[in-house]
């Protein structure tokens, strides 16, 4: 069992060393998903960033996620950044921490989600969890990060129930 919450500023060091720990992201990648946290933390009037974290029964973190509404765009969020510990991998917390956001942004009568992520071979395993979760590839930009390795961006449309 997990518990979703809000970010708190003792989870910060947690989550830079599970987002080592994946070993998918480099150090300049780090550093950015650490400024979002900080400009979390720092600033508690600011909504371009919103950030939650799986908690374990034993109340270690074992997940994240970050997202935010797009800038310009109406009921469209971007989700920025979504980690779980390599301890915690396959045990459903990503589909948790995606459904949870998804939950949200309905709440706020978001209608679509934009996921954007590599092309990398290693990035196959979270392109599956993307698909499995029934995000489609709406776009490919080739050679994006570098020659080879493209930008893949992942979109869900949100369907909203008249009651
Ligand atoms: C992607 C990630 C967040 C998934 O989190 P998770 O808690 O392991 O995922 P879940 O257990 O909820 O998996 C949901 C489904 O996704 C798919 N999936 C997840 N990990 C997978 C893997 N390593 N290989 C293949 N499919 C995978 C599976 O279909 C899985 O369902 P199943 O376990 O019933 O087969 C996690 O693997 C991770 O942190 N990866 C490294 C960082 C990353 O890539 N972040 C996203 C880029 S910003």
């Amino acid at each position: 069992m997990i518990n979703i919450r809000t970010l708190q500023a003792p989870d910060r060091a947690p989550i830079a060393a599970l987002l080592r720990e994946t070993g998918f992201f480099t150090g300049k990648e780090i550093d950015v998903a650490l400024e979002l946290i900080d400009v979390y933390l720092k600033d508690k009037n600011q909504k371009d960033y919103l950030i939650y974290v799986a908690e374990s029964d034993g109340r270690e973190v074992a997940g994240y996620v970050c997202y935010g509404p797009t800038p310009v765009a109406e009921g469209t969020y971007d989700l920025y950044w979504i980690a779980v510990a390599p301890r915690f991998q396959r045990h459903g917390i990503g589909k948790q921490l995606l459904s949870f956001i998804e939950q949200e942004v309905q709440g706020q009568s978001g209608r679509l989600i934009i996921i954007e992520t590599s092309s990398q071979e290693k990035y196959g395993s979270t392109q599956n969890f993307y698909l499995r979760s029934q995000y489609e590839l709406a776009a490919r930009i080739k050679d994006y990060y570098r020659a080879g390795d493209d930008r893949l961006i992942f979109v869900k449309y949100l369907h909203h129930h008249k009651t």
